[in-house]
């Protein structure tokens, strides 16, 4: 028999995809919450189902967290294709360095032996410093490799911890509150009926780029995040792959 490399559970992997109409997910067992081997099992799953897709070539886009941090870790040589290129979806957050998207792109192109690029830029800029940076070159040509990547993977949070996270302003988070933000991803708030309530100006992936992207993994675990991924869940496009654990799984099939 084939050993798989994480552990899953089919059965309920079936009742979660089907609950949240995507076409596939992975249940890894435990509570991301609680322990963090299960950030690693989730790791250990995502890289598992990147190598299924991933291409000689291709352009990887990824977000920062601890999540992705799991994952950076759980890349592998066996993933070898020649020339790789991991590209950071957003500018840094401002906190822990080594859950930055830049340090995760690098962390993965080294273990991978692919290339990176960096993306130098505050996490939430100004309207006017957004408008005049992305005209600069070599924020261009990153930002150009962004958009067009084939692969995306990214982490999704919980509204209120993003948002302590971020420093968010009193009067957003007010805002958040009000409009009874649940979830986070890519900058984007939203409540539970996945409808964005707040978007934070970010340098890098929008939201509408998803749709040209042929493969997308969302990681994110742990029970505290099931509002969350069952929000985001409503909107995400459906070739998306989500990639949770057994804690999340039952409190989403709980209704
Ligand atoms: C961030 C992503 O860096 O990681 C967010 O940009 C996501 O969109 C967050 O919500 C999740 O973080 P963690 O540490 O819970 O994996």
């Amino acid at each position: 028999p084939i050993m798989k490399e994480f552990s899953s559970a089919p059965e309920l992997e079936k009742q979660l995809a089907a609950a949240l109409n995507l076409q596939s997910c992975n249940v890894v067992s435990g509570n991301a919450d609680e322990s963090d081997w299960v950030k690693s099992e989730l790791g250990r799953a995502c890289v598992s189902r990147l190598k299924e897709v991933i291409n000689e070539g291709q352009v990887i886009s990824v977000t920062g967290g601890s999540t992705m941090n799991a994952v950076a870790e759980a890349f592998t040589e066996k993933l070898n294709k020649e020339n790789l290129l991991f590209v950071p979806a957003r500018g840094g957050i401002g906190a822990d360095i080594k859950d930055q998207a830049n340090t995760i792109c690098q962390k993965m192109a080294n273990k991978a032996g692919g290339n990176y690029m960096v993306l130098y830029s505050p996490d939430q800029v100004t309207k006017e410093f957004y408008e005049t940076f992305i005209q600069e070159s070599s924020i261009r040509e990153v930002l150009m490799k962004i958009k067009s990547a084939d692969i995306v993977i990214h982490g999704i949070g919980d509204a209120m911890t993003m948002a302590r996270r971020r420093m968010t302003s009193e009067e957003d988070m007010q805002k958040l509150v009000q409009e009874k933000a649940v979830a986070e991803a890519f900058g984007y708030y939203f409540d539970e009926n996945g409808r964005i309530v707040h978007k934070v100006q970010t340098v890098g992936l929008q939201l509408e780029d998803l749709k040209n992207i042929p493969h997308i993994f969302a990681v994110a675990g742990g029970a505290s995040k099931a509002k969350a991924i069952k929000a985001y869940m409503k909107i995400a496009p459906k070739n998306t792959v989500l990639i949770t654990d057994e804690a999340v799984t039952n409190e989403i099939l709980k209704g």
